[in-house]
């Protein structure tokens, strides 16, 4: 097969900030995709529904002229987040999901959940609406090790949240283990997970065995070959509960190679292209529509697109770097200048 026409793909997890990085980044994404979960962990986060009001209308008027990109918007939990206001920008058409971050887990997430007692009145109140949690899966304490914080955050958060809560649909994000994997397959059609491209394409050893490589430098970090083949395996198998969620995720350069470096890949010029190259490398082309366009709304109860992609078999460039007007400059884009062998076509 050397081309393929499937509907118009989602990205369940995204991050495009604000302003001047905003602007920069959109695009790529609104090119391709027909709409997308914004992640709100901006600097302040978006907090309320006014704050995912004014945030959603920034993004569309940073849109190019005719795109019909939709944003869907979220709300960052904190200690204190308001049940009445989570459910008013829910019928109000602002809110599509809660995000939680623990304290801690990532980049931005300083003001994420520091007690998880205090949001038990806001998740009641989403399992009775009918509204989304996203989670960021890792439980952080000095005492657990970086590469285990996906299972223990399951075993210790995850799993007694979904039993104590039935009817609360859930999605793992940017699931990075066997485990992860495992346990999203076996608390479905209630939990869903997201996976990225680079988690199906990268190891720990291409991380960190040749040289430092910051640019693979993400939250949740990569994992084991044996990870990455299980996270292949489920993107590749078509089954419901996995879904695309490219977790793009721009830094400036300088951001990136500091002392301290930030957590996140900025992917969104490759990634449609990326999934592809994963599948069709599997052989599993045929399975691509449903991962990249089709389940992901049905976990959010949300119609599939109506409008169409295709991509054909063809060698092209990945561009290196986004500019940025501003004292970020400029972002380095993942794969960066390497032959990407699927491209978009048509739309
Ligand atoms: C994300 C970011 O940069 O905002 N970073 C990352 O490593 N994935 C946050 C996140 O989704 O964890
Ligand atoms: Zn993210």
């Amino acid at each position: 097969m050397d081309r393929i026409t499937i509907r118009k793909p989602d990205d369940w997890h995204l991050h495009v900030r604000d302003n001047e990085m905003m602007r920069a980044a959109l695009p790529y994404t609104a090119r391709h995709f027909g709409r997308a979960i914004m992640m709100p962990n901006l600097v302040p986060p978006v907090r309320t529904t006014a704050d995912a009001s004014a945030y959603r209308e920034r993004i569309l008027a940073a849109l190019p002229a005719g795109n019909r990109f939709t944003p869907l918007m979220t709300c960052y939990l904190t200690d204190d987040t308001s049940p009445d206001d989570v459910e008013r920008g829910f019928k109000e058409g602002v809110f599509t999901g809660v995000k939680l971050y623990p304290a801690n887990a990532t980049t931005n997430s300083a003001a994420g959940v520091t007690d998880f007692a205090r949001i038990l009145p806001v998740i009641e109140r989403m399992e009775k609406i009918g509204m989304v949690l996203l989670i960021h899966g890792e439980e952080v304490a000095p005492d657990i090790d970086v590469f285990d914080r996906e299972e223990v955050f399951i075993e210790r958060r995850l799993a007694p949240m979904l039993r104590s809560f039935p009817g609360l649909k859930v999605v793992l994000e940017h699931l990075s283990s066997k485990v992860g994997v495992d346990f999203v397959r076996s608390a479905a059609p209630q939990l869903g997970g997201t996976i990225t491209p680079y988690h199906l394409q990268l190891n720990r050893t291409d991380w960190l065995g040749a040289g430092n490589r910051p640019y693979m430098y993400c939250m949740p970090v990569i994992k084991r070959e044996s990870d990455r083949l299980a996270l292949r395996q489920a993107a590749t198998s078509g089954e419901a509960c996995y879904f695309l969620g490219t977790d793009s995720a721009p830094h400036s350069v300088a951001r990136k190679l500091a002392v301290v470096g930030a957590a996140g890949l900025y992917n969104a010029p490759v990634a449609i292209e990326t999934y592809a190259q994963v599948f069709d490398e599997d052989g599993k082309l045929d399975k691509l529509e449903a991962f990249a366009s089709l389940n992901g709304p049905r976990h959010y109860g949300l119609a599939p697109n109506e409008d169409t992609i295709t991509l054909e078999r063809q060698n092209w460039t990945a561009p290196e770097e986004i500019l940025v007007d501003g004292p970020e400059e400029r972002a380095l884009i993942y794969r960066g200048g390497e032959t990407i062998p699927w491209r978009v076509v048509g739309h």
